[in-house]
């Protein structure tokens, strides 16, 4: 349940598929690493390619569909300009208040809703941008018809999620790395842990033209620099949220430690920026 009382709106649950259902500890843990996400120079690579593939324009009204703290959608806000404006919708109630405490003045709305059934009009939006919530969700086609559905024709969208299925790590024993990953697979990471390479093939099947697919393999060579990403790293995320078996968490956080002490931590990750025109 949530805090509404309410059945969440997803079955299988990561941290971010219902971010109101947290603990405060967990929930504090999340919305710091979307912030921190945001600051990631491999995530603004992501991001980079997605702005280039969506191509925003001056006047557009565009959906930011499950905007997390905002940021993007002050970003796109930017690019469509005054005479634009830019949609910013995510599920949690503490996540959307958290962007509007961080408003700037610029055109965008604000509002809590679920992706899978937005209440906006078809052909509402000129384009959409959904960055890494599709992993999360319980149907991830019926979000995409979602998406198809508000967007006008010839509008774009464009989706970027991760495939953790590539999530790599070098330093660490590959022993204890595999067995690690086996807990915390569908766990930390998604039940769907290939969202990223499947997207391209769902736009195809939702009928959008023009389908481009671009994985971005981020690379993180120090620990700090994987934790902001890659919670099975990160030694902020509590004891208790790990599931693993006693001594393991722990165990692996040293060899962790280690690798970064001695200069050898290597972690990689790819995710996909896919996007494609309607009608
Ligand atoms: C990993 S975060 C990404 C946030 C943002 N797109 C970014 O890139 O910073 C996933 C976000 O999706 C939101 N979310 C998950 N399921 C959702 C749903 N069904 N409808 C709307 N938002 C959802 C979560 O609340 C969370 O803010």
């Amino acid at each position: 349940m949530n805090n509404c009382g309410m059945e969440p709106a997803q079955k299988d649950r990561t941290p971010f598929s219902d971010i109101d259902a947290l603990s405060g500890q967990m929930s504090e843990i999340v919305l710091d690493a979307l912030t921190e996400m945001g600051r990631h120079p491999e995530i603004q690579r992501v991001r980079q390619v997605a702005f280039e593939t969506l191509r925003p324009a001056a006047g557009q009204r565009l959906l930011d569909a499950g905007s997390g703290s905002g940021e993007v959608a002050r970003m796109l806000a930017a690019r469509v300009g005054g005479t634009g404006e830019v949609l910013a919708v995510d599920h949690s109630s503490a996540v959307t208040a958290a962007a509007i405490s961080r408003h700037d003045g610029s055109n965008v709305r604000y509002s809590t809703g679920d992706v899978a059934a937005l209440g906006m009009p078809d052909e509402h939006v000129d384009g959409v941008w959904c960055e890494r919530v599709l992993q999360h969700v319980d149907d991830a086609d019926r979000t995409i018809g979602e998406l198809v559905r508000v967007t006008r024709s010839g509008g774009r969208i464009c989706l970027i999620d991760t495939d953790w299925g590539s999530l790599a790590f070098d330093g660490m024993p590959a022993g204890l790395g595999a067995v690690v990953m086996a807990h915390v697979s569908g766990h930390f990471t998604p039940k769907q842990h290939d969202m990223g390479r499947t997207l391209r093939r769902r736009l195809v099947a939702a009928g959008l033209r023009d389908v481009t697919a671009t994985p971005v393999t981020c690379l993180f060579a120090s620990p700090a620099s994987a934790a902001v990403v890659l919670p099975m790293v990160n030694p902020r995320v509590p004891v208790e949220a790990w599931a693993t078996p006693p001594g393991l968490r722990d165990e692996w956080l040293a060899c962790v430690d280690a690798a970064g002490q001695s200069g050898t931590f290597l972690a990689v990750l790819t995710i996909w920026v896919v996007a494609g025109t309607k009608g």
